[in-house]
């Protein structure tokens, strides 16, 4: 078993992870120390950025009890969703339309449990956190080094990836795209929070039917290809959105069943060749599951990052 008594969450420099540590203890007994297990994996900077985003998004401590009930909704949602995954191998048939009417228009869901559980998620579960750092270490420095000057993000979702490009390179302007006006509302709430709104802004429209102009040297897409019905087309029409030489930040979850997730990639290659049928070239890739299998053969969601030009 992991230590944890490594890393200490210190109250007075933390007290948003704390509050949020003893209400999943008192409340969500499933996830009782998922926050002390992340801050023994991860440490101190982990605390730093969790706290700020926390800080941000949930300011009082009304807000924080009540993001914490919609990441235990959102994530017994998925576990009881991954436990028929593990019997049938397959999604629950349903078609992008469905999906969409059921989850990312339905702003209840969408800002009382989708996005705030999706946002804690993103720091709560190992291969997601992982994935982050991967975006941050190999895509955003190479954009540092580059001297970027512009981003755009398609499927902003909780706006978190904006929200580091944002803070990380300073100069740096960008465009998020989604078709959820609820995403449009959260991410907005995010930037404004962080100071970063004037260098932003976000647009409800599909990329892939119309392409913007002008078109970006730095392509971010985040958890999108598995809730669409065809994503080569999908990446073919962000294809379309680059300028020639620009490169893409794209990731897909494996065998990860959700309420929204369509496509079933079973492997990293599956998503590769999608890529390469798209046109496009490979070259870093990341992959990372969420936990060890409870038994040889037994699917466990995966995160798999690529950066592509
Ligand atoms: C799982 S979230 C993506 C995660 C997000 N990148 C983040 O960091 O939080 C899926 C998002 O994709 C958006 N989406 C779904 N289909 C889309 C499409 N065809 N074009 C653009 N966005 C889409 C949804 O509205 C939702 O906000």
């Amino acid at each position: 078993m992991r230590d944890t008594t490594q890393y200490k969450l210190d109250q007075t420099k933390f007290p948003v992870l704390v509050q949020m540590a003893e209400t999943l203890r008192t409340n969500h007994r499933f996830a009782a120390d998922i926050v002390e297990r992340s801050a023994a994996l991860f440490g101190e900077q982990w605390a730093i950025e969790f706290e700020r985003v926390l800080r941000a998004l949930f300011p009082s401590a009304e807000a924080i009890t009540a993001a914490v009930k919609g990441y235990a909704i959102f994530a017994m949602h998925s576990m009881r969703l991954q436990a028929v995954f593990e019997r049938d191998f397959q999604y629950k048939t349903k078609t992008h339309e469905q999906a969409s009417s059921e989850v990312y228009f339905n702003e209840k869901h969408m800002m009382q449990e989708y996005l705030p559980g999706l946002l804690l998620s993103h720091f709560l579960w190992p291969h997601h956190y992982r994935q982050l750092q991967f975006f941050d270490s190999a895509f955003v420095q190479t954009m540092r080094v580059a001297g970027a000057t512009s981003f755009m993000e398609v499927g902003i979702g909780t706006g978190l990836y904006s929200s580091l490009l944002l803070r990380k390179l300073p100069s740096v302007r960008g465009i998020g795209l989604d078709i959820s006006p609820s995403s449009k509302l959260f991410t907005e709430a995010q930037v404004t929070a962080l100071g970063v709104e004037n260098r932003y802004h976000v647009e409800l429209r599909d990329v892939t039917a119309v392409p913007m102009e002008p078109k970006t040297d730095w392509l971010v897409c985040v958890e999108v290809l598995e809730h669409l019905d065809d994503p080569v087309a999908f990446l073919r029409g962000l294809r379309r959105n680059m300028a020639p030489g620009a490169r893409a930040f794209i990731t897909a979850a494996l065998n990860a069943a959700h309420a929204d997730h369509i496509y079933l990639y079973r492997n990293a290659d599956q998503v590769l060749a999608h890529l390469m049928e798209a046109g496009f070239t490979l070259e870093q890739f990341f992959v990372a599951a969420a936990y060890k299998p409870s038994a040889p053969g037994v699917p466990v969601p995966q995160a798999a990052a690529f950066i592509v030009f």
